[in-house]
């Protein structure tokens, strides 16, 4: 079984199945069908499959035609029987892993996405899991449900962990040229899974086991949490030295070593700075540990948006204008500057919150044209993103940037706006000349 996968690895002949076509599950699909295997995608969401295998662009970053390039190349198609999972060599896990209702692991998604492969597993088949979860997890939860096969991991079937990297948007690294952590409990898991990434991208990392693989990942998502807190908490005490907290990162980045540049901004977002810190302090009571540096960092990144909020409410104030009855334009909904995800975005925090403190808010969006639902922020669904224009944009008692678009007329924003606040340093002292009204960078 062992050296039959090998060979069809080293031939591009084996055949790999995704579970799950979201922001990981896509790109590493159309990555690897890329590279010469036939890859199908498979996913619940029908009208998504739909898409896909209509060579719709359905991630906006995504070059025009590079779904309907790789449909029609013929390697490459999306389908949401599970039956096709019996046909796979290789299948990789990439489920989501949000928080619950009571903001712990909800691994309900791998669970059962576990429970269909293992319907249809079959011996020789090589399983990994892609999604974040804890140190452990795949181990104990996910391995015990693929047995209930009858077939058992290391021996009938090959298991590992490989966690997903992806930076949507991001230009300068993608799937292929992102490093790859590759972990096993067993040789044999361990050196299929490091030769099938090895044809896909440009660096693999073996490691001893499926946990560590598994901690990397966390440990990756809680130095970026620890970090973003520290800047935005030096953000607030140099503001109030007198000093421009991003000046000071900008020159302490020129350090060749020892440095690393966080940026300051109105809170966390995304489905996984947030979320895996979470995964890291829940296993760690569960092993009776603790990790108290994380758990600070996530209270004040969560109180992130309450802060900025508070800060726009005050800087209203200052002008004469309260902000029960202001009326405040949301530049930029999405988490992130350039994707189309709003999934745990500041932003939505922060205009939830002016309009509890009696503020009129209206968002801009160029990616959101319509509010998507959103399981925090339901009531806010269906609302429509503000055209920018010069009279629009002078209606405003202040405009709030809280996303930094490239796809924004921020002259125009410059030239119009009465009072605008910029989260993201969008404008420097340099632009004042520009600027007709007051800026705060908060
Ligand atoms: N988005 C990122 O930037 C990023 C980066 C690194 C890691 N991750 C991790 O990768 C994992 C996946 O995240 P994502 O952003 O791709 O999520 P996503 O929500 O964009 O996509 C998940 C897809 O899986 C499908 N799905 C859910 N359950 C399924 C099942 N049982 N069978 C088949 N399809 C199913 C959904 O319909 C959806 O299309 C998560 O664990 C996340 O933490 C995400």
């Amino acid at each position: 079984m062992y050296s039959s996968l090998k060979e069809k690895i080293a031939a591009r002949e084996a055949r790999v199945t995704t579970v799950g076509l979201g922001y990981v599950g896509l790109p590493l699909a159309l990555t690897i069908s890329e590279c010469g295997f036939p890859v199908t995608g498979f996913d619940l969401n029908a009208a998504r499959v739909a898409q896909i295998n209509a060579g719709e662009r359905v991630i906006s970053y995504f070059a025009e035609d590079r779904i309907a390039r790789a449909v029609k190349g013929g390697r490459f198609s999306a389908c949401s029987d599970p039956a096709i999972l019996a046909a796979a060599d290789i299948i990789l896990i990439c489920v989501p892993t949000p928080l619950s209702e009571t903001r712990e692991p909800d691994m309900s998604y791998v669970v059962r996405a576990a429970e269909t492969v293992s319907a249809q597993l079959r011996p020789g088949q090589l399983v990994v899991l892609e999604s974040t979860v804890w140190p452990g997890a795949t181990a104990t939860v996910v391995k015990p449900i693929l047995e209930r096969s009858g077939f058992k991991a290391g021996q009938d079937f090959f298991l590992g962990f490989s966690p997903e990297r992806e930076d949507p948007g991001n230009a300068k690294f993608d799937t292929k040229s992102i490093p790859k952590i590759v972990g096993a409990d067993d040789q044999q898991s361990r050196d299929l899974l490091d030769r099938f990434y090895a044809s896909v991208v440009t660096r693999t990392v073996p490691v001893s086991s499926l946990a560590t693989a598994e901690a990397v990942k966390l440990a990756e998502n809680s130095f970026r949490t620890v970090n973003i807190a520290l800047v935005n908490e030096m953000k607030v005490a140099m503001e109030a030295m007198g000093v421009d907290v991003w000046e000071v990162v900008q020159a302490a980045a020129t350090k060749p070593f020892g440095y690393m540049p966080f940026y300051p901004g109105p809170g966390i977002g995304g489905d996984c700075i947030p979320v895996s810190p979470v995964y890291l302090s829940w296993r760690a009571r569960d092993v009776g540990s603790a990790t108290p540096i994380i758990d600070l960092a996530r209270r004040n990144n969560d109180e992130a948006p309450d802060l900025i909020a508070g800060r726009v409410a005050v800087e209203l104030g200052k002008r004469g204008r309260p902000v029960s009855g202001a009326r405040v334009l949301i530049l930029g909904v999405a988490y992130k500057k350039n994707v189309e995800d709003t999934r745990e975005s500041p932003a939505l925090a922060i205009l939830g919150r002016l309009e509890a403190m009696g503020a009129s808010c209206d968002y801009h969006d160029p990616y959101f044209p319509v509010m998507p639902v959103t399981r925090d922020h339901p009531g806010l669904a269906g609302r429509r993103s503000v055209e920018l224009s010069e009279a629009a944009l002078k209606a405003y008692d202040a405009v709030v940037v809280t996303t930094d678009h490239s796809a924004v007329d921020y002259a125009l924003v410059a030239r119009a706006a009465r009072l605008l606040l910029d989260t993201r340093n969008v404008f420097s002292a340099a632009d004042a000349p520009a600027i007709s009204g007051a800026l705060v960078k908060i």
